[in-house]
């Protein structure tokens, strides 16, 4: 039995096969497109998955959809009435989208996948909470689900057990942490739905201290926040609810300034703010996790929602709960709901037993090196082949020893936003100088955000102050743990300045080849850590093909790409050398 699903039209579209209860298949339109979190119609992430499978869409048996557009659509109304006129430009503005996409998804899925048979439609909140409990090694886990916004819910709670969700209580719109944390985004003059993470990197920098920070004083005038950790804003301070910008007036004088313009100057303020949501955040979540252990009673927790992507809060969870085991999926956020209708639509509505666990997010297109070798034969492109995967480690680890930035393409691409080891650029964590190397060749980010380091799990206690077992979530890079004192000097490009990391941990059986790279670097540099970014261009999506990670290659100061079995130096082929930079959009 097959079962797609699809999630588009809000941010981040992606589809999901499940074939007899198991992820076969998984992966965001954006990969395909190369337009950074395309909404669109998931027409090339579907045709993956029935590629992938060697099937088409007559063998699909039913079609998931990630919410309840018309419960959405009535929000949407509600939002307006409630807020005439303010509203009345941004709805009007809204209407051609609702009218022309986000109603008539049926048509849409008949027509474009020339599909008969049913279409099964998930409330939003509860794909999150399938995404996160059904794809968990747990038998029996609370749920938390907290985002911006689903049909009228922003946070939720409840249980699973077995092959059952039940989800017992909600916050609704327009009270939402999610959009708490995006207005706070769009003020620092960053883009919402996009740069959230910037903000949890630049709180880093602010004053976390909740007796000092004056900010956080003052964003607890507009959130009311009760024992059990639900919470209410007061609604004068934003203009989400009537228009299409976060912040009003009333929060700009609140917080001592107008909307920073992007790229402009962060000051301590800035910084400060930024510490401010992030502890109002913590502090509502603690909250929250507290009160639904009461309430569960149980061991182990899962997250989902975009929130449950703050890992700087992750990282704390099981310090700050009475929770023993955390789970959460890579694809947290919306992008991931497609893999919980799937499951929904099996486990729950079909009542079948469960038969997933996802132990790693590798669920996107692969390679041969056959495959690989054609592409550069092709485009005449000058490459060596190493002689088997032995001389392929020892090589590449003496490659980013030297301090190379090398770029990393094996296996299939990862689902989810973070880069794991598939599509990953690599470099030398003792280098002092790797931060800046890597900014001004590859990266140009902003100066506060630091690059995640990569250990095996094995040697990952020795360098970080983990929860011990290691939770699997630290897999997907999504817990921000303290880098313990005598090696922040050591690694100096991978320590936050408050001394954390967020750490991707790789055990053997995930992926081989990364975690003997690894140790092999180790080898040489007497510390088994990588620096681990994405393999993209500013402001693209992950690159997916080889394609992609060539032409990525030559247009950064990347120095090499080590991909298949093949190794390809940028000088060596100075006809493709382009400008990335030119192009940026981000
Ligand atoms: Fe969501």
């Amino acid at each position: 039995m097959y079962i797609l699903s699809i999630s588009c039209y809000y941010h981040d579209a992606s589809a999901t096969l499940v074939k007899d209860g198991v992820v076969v298949a998984a992966a965001e339109e954006e990969r395909f497109t190369r337009k950074k979190h395309d909404v669109s119609f998931p027409i090339n992430a579907i045709n993956y998955c029935l590629e992938d499978q060697n099937i088409t869409i007559k063998d699909i048996d039913y079609v998931g959809f990630y919410e309840k557009p018309f419960l959405k659509f009535e929000r949407m109304l509600y939002q307006h009435l409630e807020c005439f006129p303010k509203s009345y430009r941004t709805f009007l503005s809204k209407l051609p989208s609702w009218f022309n996409e986000k109603l008539r998804i049926v048509k849409t899925v008949r027509k474009k996948l020339k599909y008969k048979k049913d279409i099964l439609f998930i409330q939003h909140h509860l794909a999150h909470a399938a995404s996160a409990f059904l794809a968990s090694p747990f038998k029996e886990s609370a749920i938390v689900t907290i985002d911006g916004v689903g049909e009228w819910t922003t946070t939720s709670y409840g249980f699973g057990k077995e092959n059952n969700i039940n989800l017992m209580k909600e916050i609704r719109f327009p009270h939402s942490i999610g959009l708490l944390y995006s207005t706070v985004t769009a003020y620092l003059g960053f883009s919402v739905n996009n740069s959230e993470y910037k903000v949890m990197g630049l709180a880093g920098y602010g004053d976390m201290n909740r007796k000092t920070n004056l900010y956080y004083k003052k964003l607890l005038e507009v959130v009311e926040v009760k024992k059990d950790g639900s919470y209410r804003f007061d609604m004068k301070y934003f203009k989400y609810h009537y228009s299409n910008k976060m912040p009003s007036r009333k929060f700009c004088e609140l917080f001592g300034g107008p909307i920073l313009k992007p790229g402009a100057e962060i000051t301590k303020r800035h910084k400060d703010i930024a510490a401010a949501v992030q502890l109002v955040t913590e502090d509502i979540l603690i909250k929250i996790l507290n009160h639904v252990h009461k309430e569960t009673k149980l061991e182990n927790i899962v997250l989902a929602g975009g929130v449950a992507l703050n890992s700087v809060f992750n990282g704390k969870i099981l310090d700050s709960t009475p929770f023993k085991k955390i789970w959460i999926q890579p694809n947290a956020s919306d992008g991931g709901t497609s893999l919980g209708v799937s499951l929904y639509i099996y486990n729950v509505i079909l009542g079948k037993e469960r038969k997933y666990i996802m132990e790693n997010a590798y669920l996107g297109p692969s390679y041969s090196d056959k495959e690989v070798k054609e592409f550069l034969d092709k485009k005449n492109i000058k490459y060596s082949t190493f002689k088997n995967d032995e001389e392929l480690i020892k090589k590449t680890a003496k490659l980013i020893h030297e301090n190379n930035v090398v770029s990393w393409f094996h296996g299939r691409l990862e689902w989810g936003p973070r880069a794991l080891g598939a599509r990953s650029i690599l470099a030398n964590p003792c280098n002092p100088n790797a931060k800046e190397v890597l900014n001004a060749k590859v990266k140009h980010r902003e100066k506060f955000r630091p690059f995640a380091p990569v250990v095996c799990d094995d040697d990952a206690l020795k360098y970080f102050k983990c929860d011990n077992p290691i939770p699997k979530p630290t897999d997907f890079m999504l817990m921000v743990y303290p880098i313990l004192n005598k090696w922040h000097k050591k690694i100096p490009s991978v320590t936050h300045v408050d001394g954390s990391g967020r750490l991707q941990t790789i055990r053997k059986y995930q992926n081989l080849l990364y975690y003997n790279l690894i140790k092999e670097f180790g080898k040489l540099s007497g510390i088994p850590i990588l620096i681990n970014t994405s393999f993209n261009i500013r402001g693209e999506p992950i690159v997916c093909t080889p394609k992609d990670a060539y032409k990525c290659m030559m247009g950064t100061g990347i120095d090499y790409l080590v991909i298949g079995r093949f190794l390809i130096k940028r000088e060596d082929n100075p006809k493709d050398m382009w400008d990335s930079e030119k192009y940026a959009n981000d």
